[in-house]
């Protein structure tokens, strides 16, 4: 069975990340998302709230599950034995840092291999913080999110419910 991890923040998750895990079900028989920490990051939803935003946008895909590590990335999937990393690129910035990554990855872990999906061009200018800004600031934020991520925005930033 051919197996691949989709590792991140999910802070929360978002219809660029969603479109990765979509892309990725589709060329592997099964998708790990792993919900990690990143320790330059302070989070708005708490590691229990991004995976249960994460499993609700994910339904509709039979072949993708959801889990929470908070460690080394590497030795998440050596525990489990996992061999294919997933990343989204959006632009050459994401590159840049994605590399660095990969050579730390591979430096401590040969065998496990990154591999990378370009953005979809729709959603080459989103991410997790401009949601999160647009939100803070009552910006409209459903062109970006899904419903239930939306409303869980709406909840935690304390604004009225969508009209
Ligand atoms: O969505 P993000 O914040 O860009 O995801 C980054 C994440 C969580 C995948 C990355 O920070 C990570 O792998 N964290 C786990 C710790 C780790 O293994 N870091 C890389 C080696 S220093």
């Amino acid at each position: 069975m051919k197996c691949a991890v989709y590792p991140g923040s999910f802070d929360p998750v978002t219809f660029g990340h969603l479109d990765i895990i979509e892309r990725a079900a589709a060329l592997f028989d099964k998708v790990v998302v792993c919900v990690m920490v990143n320790y330059k990051k302070k989070y708005i939803f708490s590691e229990e709230e991004r995976a249960a935003l994460l499993k609700e946008s994910v339904a509709h895909l039979p072949n993708v599950t959801i889990e929470c590590f908070s460690g080394l990335l590497i030795d998440y999937m050596q525990k489990n034995n996992y061999r294919v990393l997933i990343k989204g690129l959006r632009n050459s910035q994401d590159f840049e840092f994605e590399l660095s990554m990969e050579r730390v990855n591979r430096h401590l872990c040969p065998e496990v291999e990154t591999m990378f999906l370009m953005a979809d061009n729709t959603h080459s200018y989103l991410s997790a913080s401009v949601v999160r800004e647009l939100m803070a600031f009552g910006g409209e934020v459903s062109d970006f999110v899904p419903p239930q991520v939306a409303e869980a925005l709406r909840i935690k930033y304390g604004k009225d419910r969508a009209k």
